[in-house]
């Protein structure tokens, strides 16, 4: 079993829906600029679509091309009719993640957690957990820390639907406390889609809100969404030059006996220099990503 206190530290700026029916959108998945991919077998996918599009997805990961993208497949919940089915075939593929629809508590992932003992080819492959519904907002700390956690995906249209909610401000406690959640156990934590997926500055300016909040990165459902959520999930030009120059001060500071160092009329302390080194150290993953 992979460790569970090893950090994933590849990024999660981008992190695009496909249909697993769309044979098309999935070969034009590999040559996108996107950090992960989530083949959907879920709500993307019709009824009558779901068997073909479960073979066809294990076929298509089989065969890769997906390089450095981190690949994970949305499978439907065990409370219906395909999510044992959609197991047993992509099981095999070992896909990075399995990502469970509706997880309402920690018996849920315990569940699918289990099905994976039985099977040695997934003895990497984690979970991820589609956060979406009250109670599973309400078991965010304890759905972190089941077996084989290592990401959530905020499903804020389910979300929405379930409280009634009409805004994103509605929502604002449950993204948080996922996050919360998510920093307390080390785990990915991605937010909502964005479903006007024509309006760029929209979509911009959710992806800022998110970036503050602490979000990893953006699930999206189009092509055209990748480079909007890419610029805002990176640090900036500014932000890495701001975080070599902490360092620096720091460093200088404590070569003359101080702990605290100036930058720009702020303290730098040793909190901020962390802070600086992950921004280093991000930018320098994504640089990895984008070399591969
Ligand atoms: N991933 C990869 N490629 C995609 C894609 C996606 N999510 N969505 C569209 N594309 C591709 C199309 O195949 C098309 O490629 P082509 O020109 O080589 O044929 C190109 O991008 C342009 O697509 P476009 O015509 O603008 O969109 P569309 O009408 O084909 O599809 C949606 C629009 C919204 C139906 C589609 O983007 C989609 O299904 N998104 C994912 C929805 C989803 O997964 N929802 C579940 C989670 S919320
Ligand atoms: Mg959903």
């Amino acid at each position: 079993m992979a460790c569970p206190m090893m950090h994933d530290t590849r990024p999660y700026r981008s992190v695009l829906y496909i249909p697993a029916s769309r044979a098309r959108a999935m070969e034009k998945a590999k040559g996108l600029a996107v950090d992960a991919i989530i083949f959907d077998l879920e709500d993307a996918v019709a009824v009558d679509e779901k068997p073909a599009a479960r073979d066809l997805l294990r076929e298509t990961l089989s065969t890769g091309g997906f390089g450095p993208r981190a690949q994970i497949v949305r499978i439907n919940g065990f409370d219906t009719e395909w999510g044992q089915a959609d197991l047993d075939t992509i099981a095999a593929a070992a896909p990075q993640a399995i990502l469970l629809p509706k997880v309402n508590g920690p018996a849920d992932i315990e569940a699918l957690a289990a099905l994976f003992e039985q099977r040695p080819e997934t003895a990497d492959t984690r979970i991820w957990a589609m956060m979406e519904t009250p109670a599973g907002i309400l078991n965010a700390a304890r759905i972190a820390t089941a077996p084989r956690m290592a990401g959530f995906v905020m499903g804020t249209n389910d979300l929405a639907k379930d409280l009634n909610a009409r805004s994103r401000e509605a929502m604002i406690t449950a993204l948080q406390t996922c996050l919360l959640a998510a920093r307390a156990h080390g785990l990915i934590c991605v937010d909502g889609v964005y479903n006007a997926f024509k309006d760029e500055e929209g979509l911009a300016a959710e992806c800022r809100q998110g970036r503050d909040f602490g979000f990893d990165g953006k699930t999206l459902i189009h092509p055209a969404q990748i480079a909007i959520a890419n610029a805002a999930f990176a640090p900036s030009e500014a932000e890495l030059d701001l975080a070599r120059r902490q360092i620096e001060a720091f460093d200088s500071a404590m070569a003359r006996g101080e702990g605290v160092a100036v930058v720009d009329g702020k303290i730098v302390e040793n909190l901020h220099v962390e802070t600086a080194r992950a921004t280093l150290a991000k930018a320098e993953a994504i640089a990895m990503m984008e070399a591969a």
